[in-house]
């Protein structure tokens, strides 16, 4: 396989990785004295205690510990929060046009808009649903979120995200996970960014288990890319931002914090591309749930009930006979966000487009739109459909996802979406009673 130079193949294996050779301990983890004057630092992310498959943190060799930096105060943010009561949630069917790129210097942390979420940090369950769109790399500053790891989504412009524990590059249809409390600082590559980001303050996200399906498929482990360690030693004036109980706090610190120059263990960040997910689908008839697109997932305490799942809906080939072949109308104890990478998502005509957005809560009726219900009711059967050029994706939740008050007052929520449903004919003929 062709892993790329700087990165390890692998979905949260034991990785071991040093910029310097020899700086790891040998058969220990913290050592009296560590190689080149370095501290150890052990980061956890689950208990200490967490069952052994679940069980996850790294050993870090760095040249300062986390510790050393000046107190944190309250930094502001208008934006970004976790503020998920701030308006009634709501049922209606929810979509939104693209955040605008921004027309003044913002950062990849300035450039964050919560649009929706639940839970929250204190209860360790639940998601934040955030947007970013970026002009410009965080300069001086470095960021972490306490309150849960962060599942980027790229939708315009790569992203360089420089991480204690090495670097991972993203581009459109690829996706990042930073760890919960990993520090990193996001490069803009190509002058504008923009994506949508999941903050899981659940348990870590984790592949699904395959069932019946077996050994393979779905999202394949060698495809999940850890990078390989790099350090910065860099001394300055610089500033960390935490996300800590849903609200951003700002400290001074004097050197890059991207400073490991060696670690170990099953905790870090990971990057995966979703074109390598190997869809599976029917080929007789009839669909299977969605859940059969699922990337990853976060699991709750109550057994194949998701706190999120993250599913893709990517090319595919819709071969089903006589078979309703797009996405059916449905209601859900669920709940729904989607965004759409590239392409066109295959249940709606026009009105979702890359960049855009849309909710679906528990038990509000959706489904394709007229337009798109009266092509694939009359469709050639006899063909495949080849659903090419398309990426769309859900961050589907065990509770109901709640608009915050911005999002809700945001010029780019569509006031007509439940139209693209007024047009569905009455075709019932009555069963033809005399
Ligand atoms: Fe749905």
């Amino acid at each position: 396989m062709n892993v790329p130079s700087h990165y390890q193949s692998g979905f949260t294996n034991e990785f071991a990785t040093e910029a310097i050779e020899g700086t790891l301990p040998v058969g220990q983890n913290s050592p009296q004295r560590v190689a080149h004057g370095l501290y150890a630092e052990q980061l956890s992310g689950t208990a200490f205690t967490a069952p052994r498959h679940a069980n996850r943190r790294s050993w870090l060799y760095r040249i300062r510990p986390a510790a050393v930096h000046e107190p944190f105060r309250p930094l502001a943010h208008a934006t970004f929060h976790n503020r998920f009561d701030e308006a009634p949630a709501t049922p209606n069917q929810l979509r939104w046009d693209p955040l605008p790129l921004p027309d003044v210097p913002t950062d990849f942390i300035d450039g964050l808009t919560t649009l929706a979420g639940n839970g929250g940090p204190a209860e360790q369950a639940g998601v934040g649903i955030h947007l970013y769109a970026a002009n410009r790399s965080m300069q001086g500053r470095f960021f972490y979120d306490a309150d849960g790891e962060l599942l980027i989504v790229p939708q315009q412009g790569r992203l360089r995200l420089a991480t204690e524990l090495g670097v991972i590059e993203i581009e459109p249809q690829e996706i990042a996970v930073i760890p919960r409390g990993v520090r990193f600082r996001v490069d803009v590559i190509d002058g504008e960014a923009r994506g949508y980001v999941c903050e899981n303050f659940g348990a870590l996200l984790r592949l699904p288990e395959l069932g019946p399906i077996g050994s393979n498929c779905l999202a394949n482990t060698r495809d999940f890319l850890t990078p390989c360690a790099a350090y910065e030693d860099v001394d300055g004036a610089f500033e960390l931002v935490a996300k800590f109980q849903g609200a951003l706090w700002s400290a001074k610190i004097d050197h890059s914090p991207l400073d490991v120059v060696a670690w170990h263990g099953n905790y870090a960040p990971y990057k995966y591309d979703l074109r390598r997910f190997n869809t599976i689908g029917s080929i007789s008839y009839d669909h299977p749930d969605p859940s059969i697109f699922t990337v990853l997932t976060s699991p709750s305490d109550t057994a194949g009930t998701a706190n999120v799942d993250f599913a893709i809906f990517p090319p595919r080939w819709l071969v089903a006979q006589h078979t309703f072949r797009p996405p059916w109308f449905h209601r859900n104890v669920a709940s729904e966000f989607m965004g759409l990478i590239a392409g066109v998502y295959d249940a709606k005509a026009e009105g979702f487009v890359p960049g855009g957005a849309s909710l679906h809560n528990c038990m509000s009726g959706h489904g394709p739109d007229a337009a798109t219900f009266e092509k694939a009711s009359n469709a050639d059967l006899s063909k495949a459909d080849v659903i090419g050029g398309t990426m769309a994706f859900m961050f589907e939740t065990r509770k109901v996802i709640r608009p915050t008050a911005q999002a809700l007052a945001s010029p780019q929520l569509q006031g007509d979406y439940y139209t693209c449903w007024q047009g569905i004919a009455k075709h019932f003929d009555g069963g033809n009673k005399p």
